[in-house]
């Protein structure tokens, strides 16, 4: 750079200003670099893997008894992100297996939000999928995750990410520079709709898949298809009669009689001169070059009936090649036109909007995954990739921050049949632990045995795990170059952490232990209220469980994990910092029964009169109004006393227009019914209600209620 230009820019630099975005040439010479996509906002790869905060798993629930192996699939509520590393720390720690032992996930398909404005709309009015983050911000939304997504995979792994048109070209780009353009493998074009009507343009019918490889190979199992029915029909065109004696050429649509095998005809013409080849067979004349074997294949082939003798000496002969030998046996290309979209009345379809199907993903997981590999899909939306993956005998990982997918992937897992498209005799799952992250139930963390809280409590704080001691006194890890102390509430209950115990403290380690050190328990144990107390030249930090947000500790905002209110922000594209404890909103509600409009028949109503929100939360999206912090409710129309089995969701913004009634067909209701009230924060207020409440008393058939 001239010395001018450096000057220059150390002028700007001092005065605060904004170097000119044409200097980039000069300040980052294009010669000296790779191409890259530029942009607002894109931060360094270390900083990303460093600055995420990582938020510890609290299992919440383990479902089904078909275990086994040792390993439980995972199913993780909370932002990607910030599970991802932790999981990383999980595969650092060896806990992250594939079943031959390799650490990490051997297979991820994520299909994330396409950022488009586009309302995407399920039944019931619910619309669980609205894409909102716009240009730069999406695709550094994106690429973050695809890091962390780098740092996950095992050897031999592959990454497939589902896209459309719109960002597309700045995601292959990103995929580039995140993977290695040397471990891109396809661009596989999707035909997902039959046909399109897109005014002023032509129909737009594909979504694109980018798929890469992790690392110097992958796992391969060449996929295979049958051919297309337009395809046999126009080159499967003779056939022959079961003794071989006869054959007929077909006309266009016709299908052959009963019990003749259909077959094409293949080159038998050899490409060079062969002089040696080229001899008269039975009459028939050689082709220009001579054939592609000798006399005596050619009477082998004969006897076995594999020649096509044409009826005319004229003609040529050739070898049949039969369709039953050709089934099942064409390569892939990368131009998937043969899987149709999801039907409304199709039995996988779970009114997740924006669900795919599972073929899609059942070729993906076959081609690139053995039986016992993980395969992780962090944006698992209504969980079709963890349902593949279940029936194709892998390892899964499912991770979204809806409340919506974590409950319908829930009772999809619940309720699954053996084939692919939900067909076939039920299948039980494989055990697998549902799991909060950055969303926590302090009610349940306080009764931990005490490894678990120290693990839970150090990595809730993003501390080291090392325990080491000063001055005699035992200390478990370090913070910012700090001692950490997780104090042990287990071991004296109801021990109080006082200024006399900051004293003993001071009286054992003094100034050893540096000007700093960070004390993690429960809130309730601490004896003083400020964030930090200084004694003799050291800060005595008091991290508190639940909830101990220090901005100088933790330098980002807090941010919640948002879930969808009203029409148009319902399933954004989510992004939370940080991590929050579980609060009861408030709730008061009445239930009736009336009959539907126009109709004779009831319909159940539960009235809300009171909702609100009791999150601790510091930020500008915080509401307090009654109702303005209501998200959804969720119902179970047949509680079974164990667990939550979704069948219906009511959005707040229908329910604005209702009257803040949730209403139902009374003839769905069986003995009791759970409604889940879920805030804009995920946090859930769940009743379970007896038909009676709604006039209705239970009938004796399988616990179905009955209209009064
Ligand atoms: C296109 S949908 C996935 C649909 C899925 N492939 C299926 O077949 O049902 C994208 C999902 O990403 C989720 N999502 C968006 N941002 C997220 C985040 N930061 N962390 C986890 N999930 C996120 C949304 O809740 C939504 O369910």
């Amino acid at each position: 750079m001239e010395d001018e230009l450096k000057q220059r820019v150390i002028e700007k630099l001092q005065k605060g200003e904004e170097l000119p975005a044409e200097w980039a040439r000069f300040l980052f010479p294009p010669e000296k670099r790779e191409y890259e996509l530029v942009y607002h906002g894109k931060e360094r790869e270390e900083d990303i893997l460093a600055n995420t905060l990582a938020v510890p798993l609290q299992p919440v629930r383990t479902f089904g008894r078909n275990g086994g192996d040792g390993w439980k699939n995972m199913l993780i509520f909370g932002d990607n992100l910030q599970v991802m590393k932790s999981l990383l720390e999980l595969k650092k720690a060896g806990k992250l297996c594939n079943n031959d032992g390799t650490p990490g996930v051997r297979l991820v398909y994520i299909d994330p939000p396409f950022a488009t404005k586009q309302d995407f709309r399920g039944t019931q009015d619910q619309k669980a999928y609205q894409d909102k983050i716009a240009g730069a911000q999406f695709v550094e939304f994106l690429r973050r995750r695809l890091v962390f997504l780098r740092e996950l995979l095992a050897e031999n792994a592959s990454i497939y990410v589902h896209l459309d048109y719109r960002k597309l070209h700045y995601l292959k780009t990103v995929m580039d520079e995140v993977f290695g353009e040397q471990k891109f493998v396809n661009e596989i074009i999707w035909q997902r709709t039959a046909s399109h009507n897109d005014p002023g343009r032509y129909g737009c019918v594909h979504d694109t898949l980018l798929f890469y490889k992790g690392g110097s190979d992958y796992v391969w199992n060449e996929p295979k298809m049958e051919q297309s029915e337009e395809y046999i029909a126009s080159f499967f065109v003779y056939a022959e009669s079961p003794d071989k004696k006869r054959w007929i050429r077909l006309k266009n649509g016709e299908e052959p009689p009963k019990g003749w095998e259909r077959y094409r005809l293949g080159n038998f013409a050899s490409p060079h001169p062969r002089p040696n080849l080229t001899y008269m067979y039975k009459g028939y004349k050689p082709p220009k070059n001579g054939w592609k074997v000798d006399i005596d294949r050619m009477k082998e082939m004969d006897r076995d009936g594999l020649l096509h003798f044409p009826s005319s000496k004229e003609g040529r002969i050739q070898p049949k090649q039969y369709l039953k030998d050709t089934l099942g046996n064409k390569a892939v290309p990368d131009v998937w036109t043969s899987i149709p979209p999801l039907q409304a009345q199709a039995a996988e379809k779970q009114n997740y909007p924006t669900q795919k199907p599972e073929l899609l993903i059942e070729r993906i997981i076959s081609a690139s995954s053995s039986k016992g590999d993980v395969v992780l899909d962090a944006f698992a939306g209504s969980g079709t990739t963890c349902t593949v993956a279940e029936k194709l005998g892998r390892r899964w990982i499912a991770i979204d921050c809806g409340k919506l997918a974590t409950y319908t992937i829930q009772k999809r897992m619940l309720n699954l049949h053996r084939e692919i498209g939900e067909r076939g005799p039920r299948l039980e799952c494989k055990t697998f632990t549902l799991c909060n992250a950055g969303l926590y139930d302090f009610s349940r963390l306080k009764d931990l045995p005490w490894d678990s809280w120290r693990s839970f409590a150090l990595l809730l704080f993003q501390c080291r795990d090392e325990p080491h001691k000063i001055g005699g006194m035992q200390f478990d890890g370090y913070l910012k170059g700090a001692s950490v102390l997780v104090f042990n509430h287990t071991k004296n209950p109801g021990a109080r952490l006082t200024d006399e115990t900051l004293d003993e403290i001071q009286e054992a380690v003094g100034k050893r232990v540096g000007n700093k050190l960070f004390i993690i328990a429960p809130g309730l144990t601490f004896g003083f209220q400020q964030d930090y107390v200084d004694r003799d030249g050291v800060r005595y930090y008091a991290l508190r469980i639940p909830y101990s947000i220090i901005n100088e500790l933790h330098q980002r905002q807090f941010t919640a994990l948002k879930q969808p209110a009203d029409e148009m922000a319902v399933n954004d594209t989510v992004e939370a910092v940080g991590f929050d404890f579980i609060r009861t909103p408030e709730l008061k509600f009445k239930c009736d029964a009336r009959n539907r409009k126009g109709e004779l028949l009831k319909e159940g109503v539960i009235r809300i009169q009171t909702f609100k929100s009791e999150a601790v939360v510091r930020e500008p999206m915080r509401k307090k109004g009654n109702l303005e912090t209501l998200s959804m409710v969720m119902l179970d129309y047949d509680y079974d006393d164990e667990v939550f089995d979704l069948d219906a969701v009511f959005y707040a913004d229908a329910l604005a227009n209702a009257d803040w009634e949730v209403r139902f067909p009374l003839e769905s209701l069986g003995a009791k019914l759970m409604a889940v009230f879920i805030d804009i924060y995920g946090n859930e207020a769940r009743v379970v209600l007896e038909a009676g409440e709604f006039g209705v008393k239970t009938g004796k058939k399988a616990g179905k209620a009955v209209a009064k």
